[in-house]
């Protein structure tokens, strides 16, 4: 059995006094939330902030992104995994599709990344999706196996039980459009089933997210599908009472 896990990626959102005021929210709102786990990822200035204010909650926390060095050097603006360490982060999401898009990330260094964040004992979020061009075109599939294939052939398949997968169709992110419940467990099977095919018992226990538009009104029938563990929640997550309906979701899936 596995235990869905609902993550907030805020992305470059927040202040002080907001990040605040959503972490008291969140504290209030998720303490008897156990079937499930959950974690919020803020940009990484106000990562020590929100550790500090969800002391004593069940919410654990991530960052956004790492460099490709693991410590440290001469790497104007990056943080390294090292730091994260330091700073005892649980999570960190990687290969997100902004990241991919927006910052030409490749494939390679996405596995790189996942590669020191395993050796750091930090959980990856490893993110995959399609395009809208990809899925309509017929290449959805081969895209993903190509993404997945990256980090399995990098860290090896017995490492998925130490990465959680976000699976997150790029034509529904931030467009209040979501896959729906049968679109999006047709792709968390055809992952499961491709990691089942190296080794079934890896593949039966990894976590596939969810991510694209997830509210509080979708949520419950997306993480009823059986290879649905979970989301990635990116606008819902930036407010208290959104993200916390989304969690009980999971959580009423959980102990159902
Ligand atoms: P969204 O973002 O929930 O705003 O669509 C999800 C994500 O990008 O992780």
């Amino acid at each position: 059995m596995r235990k869905p896990f609902v993550a907030g990626n805020w992305k470059m959102h927040g202040s002080k006094a907001f990040v605040t005021e959503l972490n008291q929210g969140l504290k209030q709102q998720t303490n008897s939330m156990t079937e499930i786990d959950i974690a919020v990822c803020p940009p990484a200035l106000y990562i020590s902030q929100t550790i500090a204010e969800l002391e004593g909650s069940t919410v654990k926390v991530g960052a956004q992104n790492i460099a490709e060095e693991a410590s440290q050097g001469a790497f104007t603006g990056e943080i390294s995994i090292a730091m994260l360490k330091d700073m005892q982060c649980d999570y960190v999401i990687l290969g997100h599709s902004e990241r991919r898009a927006i910052y030409g990330e490749t494939d390679e260094q996405i596995a790189n990344k996942v590669a020191l964040a395993l050796e750091a004992g930090i959980t990856p979020i490893f993110c995959v999706g399609e395009t809208l061009e990809e899925r309509e075109s017929g290449t959805m599939e081969s895209v993903i196996a190509m993404q997945l294939d990256a980090v399995i052939s990098k860290v090896g398949v017995e490492e998925f039980e130490k990465i959680v997968i976000a699976y997150e169709p790029v034509w529904a992110i931030g467009t209040g459009v979501t896959a729906s419940p049968e679109q999006a467990q047709e792709v968390h099977a055809f992952i499961r089933d491709k990691l089942a095919r190296l080794n079934r018992a890896v593949a039966e226990k990894v976590i596939i997210q969810y991510g694209g538009s997830v509210k509080p009104n979708n949520a419950a029938e997306l993480f009823a599908q059986a290879d649905i563990d979970g989301g990635l929640i990116g606008g819902a997550s930036l407010n208290a009472d959104d993200f916390a309906a989304i969690c009980q979701a999971a959580q009423d899936v959980a102990s159902a």
